[in-house]
Protein backbone atom coordinates (compact mmCIF):
# COMPACT_ATOMS: atom_id res chain seq x y z
CA UNK A 1 0.00 0.00 0.00
CA UNK A 2 1.65 3.39 -0.86
CA UNK A 3 1.50 6.60 0.92
CA UNK A 4 -1.55 8.10 -0.55
CA UNK A 5 -3.60 4.96 0.62
CA UNK A 6 -2.48 4.62 3.76
CA UNK A 7 -3.38 8.33 4.74
CA UNK A 8 -6.86 7.67 3.72
CA UNK A 9 -7.66 5.03 6.11
CA UNK A 10 -10.15 5.91 8.67
CA UNK A 11 -10.56 9.59 7.28
CA UNK A 12 -13.38 11.16 6.87
CA UNK A 13 -15.31 12.61 3.81
CA UNK A 14 -16.72 15.54 5.01
CA UNK A 15 -15.47 18.25 2.15
CA UNK A 16 -13.48 17.93 -0.90
CA UNK A 17 -11.03 20.75 0.86
CA UNK A 18 -9.83 18.46 3.01
CA UNK A 19 -8.62 16.31 0.87
CA UNK A 20 -4.97 17.37 -0.95
CA UNK A 21 -4.77 16.97 -5.21
CA UNK A 22 -3.03 14.15 -5.36
CA UNK A 23 -5.71 12.13 -2.99
CA UNK A 24 -8.39 13.38 -5.04
CA UNK A 25 -6.45 12.01 -8.14
CA UNK A 26 -5.89 8.32 -6.19
CA UNK A 27 -9.60 8.72 -5.47
CA UNK A 28 -10.46 9.21 -8.89
CA UNK A 29 -8.01 6.58 -10.40
CA UNK A 30 -9.37 4.18 -8.24
CA UNK A 31 -12.79 4.85 -9.41
CA UNK A 32 -11.88 4.15 -12.85
CA UNK A 33 -10.25 1.30 -12.07
CA UNK A 34 -13.27 -0.11 -9.84
CA UNK A 35 -15.63 0.47 -12.33
CA UNK A 36 -13.29 -0.66 -15.47
CA UNK A 37 -13.32 -4.22 -12.71
CA UNK A 38 -17.35 -3.93 -12.57
CA UNK A 39 -17.72 -3.95 -16.51
CA UNK A 40 -15.16 -7.24 -17.01
CA UNK A 41 -16.71 -8.89 -14.18
CA UNK A 42 -14.39 -9.42 -12.31
CA UNK A 43 -15.01 -9.26 -8.37
CA UNK A 44 -13.17 -6.68 -6.14
CA UNK A 45 -14.74 -7.87 -2.39
CA UNK A 46 -12.40 -5.29 -0.89
CA UNK A 47 -14.84 -4.88 1.96
CA UNK A 48 -15.77 -7.88 2.94
CA UNK A 49 -17.61 -8.11 6.12
CA UNK A 50 -17.68 -4.45 6.55
CA UNK A 51 -20.83 -2.87 7.72
CA UNK A 52 -21.83 0.72 6.08
CA UNK A 53 -24.57 2.95 8.28
CA UNK A 54 -26.56 5.48 5.85
CA UNK A 55 -28.83 7.84 8.03
CA UNK A 56 -31.12 10.04 5.76
CA UNK A 57 -33.01 12.85 6.77
CA UNK A 58 -33.71 14.08 3.32
CA UNK A 59 -34.99 12.29 0.26
CA UNK A 60 -32.26 10.23 -2.31
CA UNK A 61 -32.32 8.28 -5.46
CA UNK A 62 -28.77 8.17 -6.68
CA UNK A 63 -27.03 8.58 -3.37
CA UNK A 64 -28.71 5.67 -1.74
CA UNK A 65 -28.65 3.45 -4.27
CA UNK A 66 -25.29 3.80 -5.11
CA UNK A 67 -24.08 3.49 -1.54
CA UNK A 68 -26.24 0.16 -0.85
CA UNK A 69 -25.25 -1.35 -4.24
CA UNK A 70 -21.99 -0.47 -3.96
CA UNK A 71 -21.27 -2.09 -0.48
CA UNK A 72 -22.97 -4.94 -1.76
CA UNK A 73 -20.40 -5.04 -4.33
CA UNK A 74 -17.27 -4.70 -2.24
CA UNK A 75 -18.52 -7.50 -0.74
CA UNK A 76 -20.24 -5.57 2.17
CA UNK A 77 -23.02 -4.74 3.57
CA UNK A 78 -25.30 -1.57 4.31
CA UNK A 79 -27.93 -0.55 6.51
CA UNK A 80 -31.00 1.88 5.37
CA UNK A 81 -31.16 4.15 8.77
CA UNK A 82 -34.15 7.28 8.78
CA UNK A 83 -34.64 9.41 11.15
CA UNK A 84 -38.02 8.63 11.97
CA UNK A 85 -36.55 4.98 12.28
CA UNK A 86 -33.64 5.86 15.05
CA UNK A 87 -33.72 7.34 18.35
CA UNK A 88 -31.95 10.37 16.79
CA UNK A 89 -35.34 11.43 15.87
CA UNK A 90 -36.89 11.08 19.58
CA UNK A 91 -34.01 13.49 21.00
CA UNK A 92 -30.56 10.96 21.24
CA UNK A 93 -27.96 12.95 20.43
CA UNK A 94 -26.00 12.70 17.91
CA UNK A 95 -22.99 12.72 19.69
CA UNK A 96 -24.11 9.50 21.68
CA UNK A 97 -25.55 8.17 18.16
CA UNK A 98 -22.23 8.67 16.95
CA UNK A 99 -20.36 6.79 19.79
CA UNK A 100 -22.98 3.83 19.56
CA UNK A 101 -23.01 2.86 15.78
CA UNK A 102 -19.02 2.98 16.09
CA UNK A 103 -19.63 0.23 17.91
CA UNK A 104 -21.22 -1.76 15.17
CA UNK A 105 -20.27 -0.42 12.09
CA UNK A 106 -17.49 0.02 9.96
CA UNK A 107 -18.81 3.29 8.25
CA UNK A 108 -21.61 5.86 8.60
CA UNK A 109 -22.79 7.58 5.21
CA UNK A 110 -25.13 10.42 6.58
CA UNK A 111 -27.43 13.18 4.47
CA UNK A 112 -28.95 15.96 6.23
CA UNK A 113 -29.62 19.50 6.51
CA UNK A 114 -27.19 21.55 8.85
CA UNK A 115 -23.51 21.05 7.88
CA UNK A 116 -22.85 21.22 11.48
CA UNK A 117 -24.28 17.71 12.24
CA UNK A 118 -22.74 16.16 9.89
CA UNK A 119 -19.49 17.63 11.50
CA UNK A 120 -20.48 16.41 15.27
CA UNK A 121 -21.42 12.96 13.96
CA UNK A 122 -17.56 13.04 12.80
CA UNK A 123 -16.28 14.60 15.88
CA UNK A 124 -17.62 11.60 18.28
CA UNK A 125 -17.85 8.39 15.77
CA UNK A 126 -14.57 6.48 15.85
CA UNK A 127 -14.95 5.22 12.11
CA UNK A 128 -15.15 7.52 9.22
CA UNK A 129 -17.99 9.20 8.47
CA UNK A 130 -18.92 10.31 4.45
CA UNK A 131 -20.96 13.15 3.68
CA UNK A 132 -24.02 12.11 1.57
CA UNK A 133 -25.16 15.81 1.07
CA UNK A 134 -26.04 18.71 3.70
CA UNK A 135 -27.93 22.13 2.81
CA UNK A 136 -23.67 23.02 2.46
CA UNK A 137 -21.88 20.44 0.66
CA UNK A 138 -22.31 17.54 -1.69
CA UNK A 139 -18.76 16.46 -1.94
CA UNK A 140 -19.69 12.36 -3.05
CA UNK A 141 -21.21 13.94 -6.50
CA UNK A 142 -18.70 16.49 -6.77
CA UNK A 143 -16.48 13.73 -7.08
CA UNK A 144 -18.52 11.50 -9.42
CA UNK A 145 -18.93 14.55 -11.25
CA UNK A 146 -14.90 15.51 -12.02
CA UNK A 147 -14.25 11.71 -12.40
CA UNK A 148 -17.31 12.34 -15.47
CA UNK A 149 -15.21 15.74 -16.80
CA UNK A 150 -12.16 13.52 -17.00
CA UNK A 151 -13.86 10.25 -18.86
CA UNK A 152 -15.57 12.43 -21.69
CA UNK A 153 -13.09 15.17 -21.79
CA UNK A 154 -9.57 12.97 -21.40
CA UNK A 155 -8.29 15.73 -18.93
CA UNK A 156 -9.80 18.72 -16.32
CA UNK A 157 -6.86 21.04 -15.58
CA UNK A 158 -7.21 23.88 -17.57
CA UNK A 159 -11.22 23.35 -18.99
CA UNK A 160 -13.89 25.55 -17.99
CA UNK A 161 -17.06 24.51 -15.69
CA UNK A 162 -19.62 27.15 -16.04
CA UNK A 163 -22.72 26.35 -13.29
CA UNK A 164 -25.76 28.21 -14.40
CA UNK A 165 -28.68 28.36 -11.29
CA UNK A 166 -28.53 28.54 -7.56
CA UNK A 167 -24.69 28.96 -5.78
CA UNK A 168 -25.86 26.08 -3.83
CA UNK A 169 -24.34 22.41 -2.02
CA UNK A 170 -23.31 21.44 -5.33
CA UNK A 171 -22.23 24.53 -6.20
CA UNK A 172 -19.70 24.80 -3.09
CA UNK A 173 -18.39 21.32 -3.68
CA UNK A 174 -18.07 21.97 -7.38
CA UNK A 175 -15.90 24.72 -6.81
CA UNK A 176 -14.03 23.30 -3.97
CA UNK A 177 -13.84 20.03 -6.16
CA UNK A 178 -12.49 22.18 -9.19
CA UNK A 179 -10.14 24.27 -7.22
CA UNK A 180 -8.68 21.09 -6.45
CA UNK A 181 -7.68 19.90 -10.15
CA UNK A 182 -7.15 22.72 -11.73
CA UNK A 183 -10.41 23.22 -13.27
CA UNK A 184 -11.86 26.63 -13.66
CA UNK A 185 -14.71 27.28 -11.91
CA UNK A 186 -17.45 29.80 -13.50
CA UNK A 187 -20.96 30.21 -11.11
CA UNK A 188 -23.62 32.39 -13.20
CA UNK A 189 -26.64 33.07 -10.62
CA UNK A 190 -29.18 35.98 -10.32
CA UNK A 191 -28.32 38.66 -7.78
CA UNK A 192 -29.01 37.31 -3.94
CA UNK A 193 -28.36 33.99 -4.89
CA UNK A 194 -24.61 33.50 -4.96
CA UNK A 195 -22.41 31.12 -3.40
CA UNK A 196 -21.04 31.65 0.53
CA UNK A 197 -18.85 34.37 0.53
CA UNK A 198 -16.90 32.59 2.44
CA UNK A 199 -17.03 29.47 0.17
CA UNK A 200 -16.02 31.61 -2.58
CA UNK A 201 -12.79 33.07 -0.80
CA UNK A 202 -11.61 29.37 0.24
CA UNK A 203 -12.28 27.71 -2.99
CA UNK A 204 -10.50 30.96 -4.76
CA UNK A 205 -7.25 30.39 -2.45
CA UNK A 206 -6.94 26.72 -3.32
CA UNK A 207 -7.59 27.46 -7.13
CA UNK A 208 -4.51 30.01 -6.73
CA UNK A 209 -2.21 27.72 -5.42
CA UNK A 210 -3.49 25.17 -8.31
CA UNK A 211 -3.34 27.45 -11.04
CA UNK A 212 -6.98 27.70 -12.19
CA UNK A 213 -9.95 30.57 -11.37
CA UNK A 214 -13.23 30.49 -9.72
CA UNK A 215 -15.59 33.30 -10.73
CA UNK A 216 -19.14 34.57 -9.91
CA UNK A 217 -21.30 36.48 -12.12
CA UNK A 218 -24.85 37.47 -12.43
CA UNK A 219 -23.59 37.38 -16.35
CA UNK A 220 -24.88 34.18 -18.03
CA UNK A 221 -23.58 34.86 -21.23
CA UNK A 222 -20.14 35.98 -20.73
CA UNK A 223 -20.28 32.71 -18.17
CA UNK A 224 -21.11 30.20 -20.48
CA UNK A 225 -18.94 31.75 -23.93
CA UNK A 226 -15.87 29.16 -24.04
CA UNK A 227 -17.13 26.66 -21.65
CA UNK A 228 -15.94 23.21 -21.45
CA UNK A 229 -18.59 22.31 -19.22
CA UNK A 230 -22.39 23.37 -18.50
CA UNK A 231 -23.77 22.23 -15.47
CA UNK A 232 -27.10 23.08 -13.19
CA UNK A 233 -29.17 22.04 -10.59
CA UNK A 234 -33.08 22.89 -9.09
CA UNK A 235 -33.32 26.00 -8.62
CA UNK A 236 -34.85 25.42 -4.90
CA UNK A 237 -32.74 22.89 -3.36
CA UNK A 238 -34.26 20.07 -0.38
CA UNK A 239 -35.74 21.92 2.46
CA UNK A 240 -36.60 25.39 0.13
CA UNK A 241 -39.68 23.73 -0.92
CA UNK A 242 -41.95 26.86 0.28
CA UNK A 243 -39.38 29.25 -1.64
CA UNK A 244 -39.86 27.54 -5.16
CA UNK A 245 -42.45 30.11 -6.66
CA UNK A 246 -40.07 33.19 -5.70
CA UNK A 247 -37.36 31.05 -6.91
CA UNK A 248 -39.04 30.05 -10.34
CA UNK A 249 -39.49 34.20 -11.20
CA UNK A 250 -35.69 34.56 -10.19
CA UNK A 251 -34.08 31.80 -12.34
CA UNK A 252 -36.49 32.16 -15.08
CA UNK A 253 -33.53 33.44 -17.50
CA UNK A 254 -31.03 30.58 -15.96
CA UNK A 255 -32.35 28.16 -18.03
CA UNK A 256 -29.53 25.92 -19.51
CA UNK A 257 -31.51 25.59 -22.93
CA UNK A 258 -30.72 25.05 -26.66
CA UNK A 259 -29.60 29.00 -27.47
CA UNK A 260 -27.15 29.43 -24.24
CA UNK A 261 -25.66 25.39 -25.22
CA UNK A 262 -24.85 27.28 -28.35
CA UNK A 263 -22.91 29.91 -26.46
CA UNK A 264 -20.50 27.46 -25.19
CA UNK A 265 -17.82 25.35 -26.87
CA UNK A 266 -19.24 23.51 -29.78
CA UNK A 267 -18.16 20.34 -27.68
CA UNK A 268 -19.12 21.36 -24.56
CA UNK A 269 -20.70 18.42 -22.43
CA UNK A 270 -23.82 18.97 -20.48
CA UNK A 271 -24.05 17.81 -16.36
CA UNK A 272 -26.91 18.21 -13.54
CA UNK A 273 -26.48 16.14 -10.35
CA UNK A 274 -30.32 15.32 -10.56
CA UNK A 275 -33.14 15.04 -10.06
CA UNK A 276 -33.79 17.23 -12.68
CA UNK A 277 -37.16 19.78 -12.90
CA UNK A 278 -37.60 19.81 -16.79
CA UNK A 279 -38.86 22.66 -18.31
CA UNK A 280 -37.58 24.33 -15.18
CA UNK A 281 -33.37 24.36 -14.85
CA UNK A 282 -32.64 22.44 -17.69
CA UNK A 283 -35.13 21.73 -21.47
CA UNK A 284 -35.78 18.13 -22.44
CA UNK A 285 -34.27 19.00 -25.57
CA UNK A 286 -30.65 20.05 -23.94
CA UNK A 287 -30.75 17.27 -21.05
CA UNK A 288 -31.91 14.04 -23.77
CA UNK A 289 -29.32 15.45 -26.39
CA UNK A 290 -26.14 14.37 -27.71
CA UNK A 291 -23.97 16.63 -25.68
CA UNK A 292 -25.10 15.44 -22.64
CA UNK A 293 -23.12 13.24 -19.76
CA UNK A 294 -25.77 13.21 -17.00
CA UNK A 295 -26.72 9.61 -17.20
CA UNK A 296 -23.31 8.46 -17.28
CA UNK A 297 -22.78 11.56 -14.52
CA UNK A 298 -25.56 9.29 -12.12
CA UNK A 299 -23.66 5.78 -13.05
CA UNK A 300 -20.28 7.26 -11.59
CA UNK A 301 -21.94 8.11 -8.67
CA UNK A 302 -21.76 4.31 -7.98
CA UNK A 303 -17.83 3.86 -8.99
CA UNK A 304 -17.09 6.94 -6.65
CA UNK A 305 -18.31 5.85 -3.95
CA UNK A 306 -16.96 2.56 -3.77
CA UNK A 307 -13.90 4.46 -4.35
CA UNK A 308 -14.12 6.75 -1.57
CA UNK A 309 -15.67 3.59 0.82
CA UNK A 310 -12.59 1.22 0.01
CA UNK A 311 -10.02 4.14 0.56
CA UNK A 312 -11.79 4.91 4.22
CA UNK A 313 -12.83 1.83 5.16
CA UNK A 314 -10.85 -1.15 3.63
N1 LIG B 1 -27.65 13.72 -7.14
C1 LIG B 1 -28.13 13.17 -6.01
O1 LIG B 1 -27.54 13.24 -4.93
O2 LIG B 1 -29.28 12.45 -6.18
P1 LIG B 1 -30.20 11.87 -5.02
O3 LIG B 1 -30.82 13.03 -4.30
O4 LIG B 1 -31.22 11.03 -5.74
O5 LIG B 1 -29.34 11.05 -4.10
N1 LIG C 1 -29.16 21.04 -4.59
C1 LIG C 1 -29.98 19.85 -4.53
C2 LIG C 1 -29.16 18.64 -4.88
C3 LIG C 1 -29.91 17.34 -4.86
C4 LIG C 1 -29.02 16.18 -5.17
C5 LIG C 1 -30.61 19.72 -3.15
O1 LIG C 1 -29.91 19.95 -2.16
O2 LIG C 1 -31.79 19.40 -3.07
Amino acid sequence: MNDLAKGLKGRDFISLKDFTTEEILYLLDLADELKAKLKRGESHPLLAGKTLGMIFTKRSTRTRVAFEVGMYQLGGYALFLTKDDLQLGRGETIADTARVLSRYLDGIMIRTFAHQDVEELAAHATIPVINGLTDLLHPTQALADIMTIREWKGSIKGLNLTFIGDGNNVAHSLMYGGAKVGLNVTIACPTGYEPLPQVVEEARRIAAYNGCQIAVTNNIREAVEGADVLYTDVWASMGQEEEAEKRRQAFRKYQLNSEILKMAKPDAMVMHCLPAHRGEEITDEVIDGPQSAVFDEAENRLHAHKAIMAALMG
